[in-house]
């Protein structure tokens, strides 16, 4: 699926005392892209998805969606900062809700969820219930979730955030593996600079709020090399550029 945002302009509060976030933004995401958004916390990162999930309706401008030929559901499915699994169910419940939604058998859902779940360390909790998992634990499976019902747009808030960085590397992997042979359209969200670099094809770096956008980077680094170039001269280059254009101290931009 691709994605056409049009000056859209968002705010929150009264009339008469708006709080606006979103101001004038426009950009397209092709399809199968991997789009990433860098932003200060509190920018608008979380509602700027939630326009394209077509959860909030913008005051000014516009989304269109664009389906490709051939393009699978046009399903859009979003995994939330935090609480994206139904905590009334199993964890091979959850993953295999898109599943179930798109009329899969049972049998048929419940054995490529549980491939999923082994590929991402779950397994032996396929029967347990989120509340006795990690916070890091439940964002797998919210990922695992959407992975499964193959949406043609699959939106990611900040997915990893709450994950130790070594299972986070793991992860990061794994939803590139997951992305290369889906070919989904992707919008992810990030506070790491090491996390977009590694996973998208562009990034934009948002503003403050009301925000705009402060810069925009495509990721030229080649895919199959890249995780070995982390820490490299290309791979800093381009960390500070996105320091910068966020307005980091030089501390950070060295040390970050
Ligand atoms: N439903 C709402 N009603 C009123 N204000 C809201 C609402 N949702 C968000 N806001 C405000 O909009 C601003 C942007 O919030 P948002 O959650 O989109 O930021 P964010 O960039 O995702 O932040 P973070 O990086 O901390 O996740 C904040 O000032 C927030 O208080
Ligand atoms: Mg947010």
């Amino acid at each position: 699926m691709q994605l056409l945002c049009e000056s859209v302009g968002v705010q929150f509060g009264s009339r008469s005392q708006p709080v606006p976030v979103l101001r004038d933004l426009s950009f397209a995401v092709g399809e199968g892209e991997f789009l990433t958004f860098l932003g200060p916390s509190g920018c608008g990162k979380t509602t700027l998805l939630r326009v394209l999930a077509n959860l909030i309706e913008p005051q000014l401008g516009k989304v269109t969606r664009l389906p490709s030929p051939g393009d699978r559901n046009g399903h859009v499915r979003l995994v939330f900062q935090e609480n994206s699994v139904f905590p009334w169910m199993t964890v091979l419940d959850n993953a295999a809700f898109g599943l179930e939604m798109a009329g899969v058998p049972k049998a048929d859902r419940e054995a490529q969820a549980r491939e999923l779940l082994a590929r991402y360390h779950l397994a032996e909790f396929a029967h347990v219930y989120p509340r006795h998992l990690s916070t890091g634990m439940k964002q797998r499976v919210a990922v695992i979730r959407a992975f499964l019902s193959n949406p043609s747009l699959l939106l990611m808030d900040e997915p990893f955030a709450a994950v130790d960085s070594q299972t986070r590397f793991r992860l990061q992997m794994e939803l590139l593996l997951l992305w290369e042979q889906q070919r989904t359209t992707i919008v992810f969200v990030t506070h790491d600079l090491d996390e977009a670099i590694l996973l998208s094809d562009r990034i934009i770096v948002l503003t403050n709020r009301p925000s705009g956008i402060a810069a925009e980077h495509p990721v030229r680094l080649p895919r199959q090399d890249r995780a070995a170039m982390v820490g490299g001269p290309e791979f800093l280059d381009l960390r500070r550029q996105l320091s910068r254009d966020l307005g980091l101290p030089a501390w950070d931009i060295q040390h970050a």
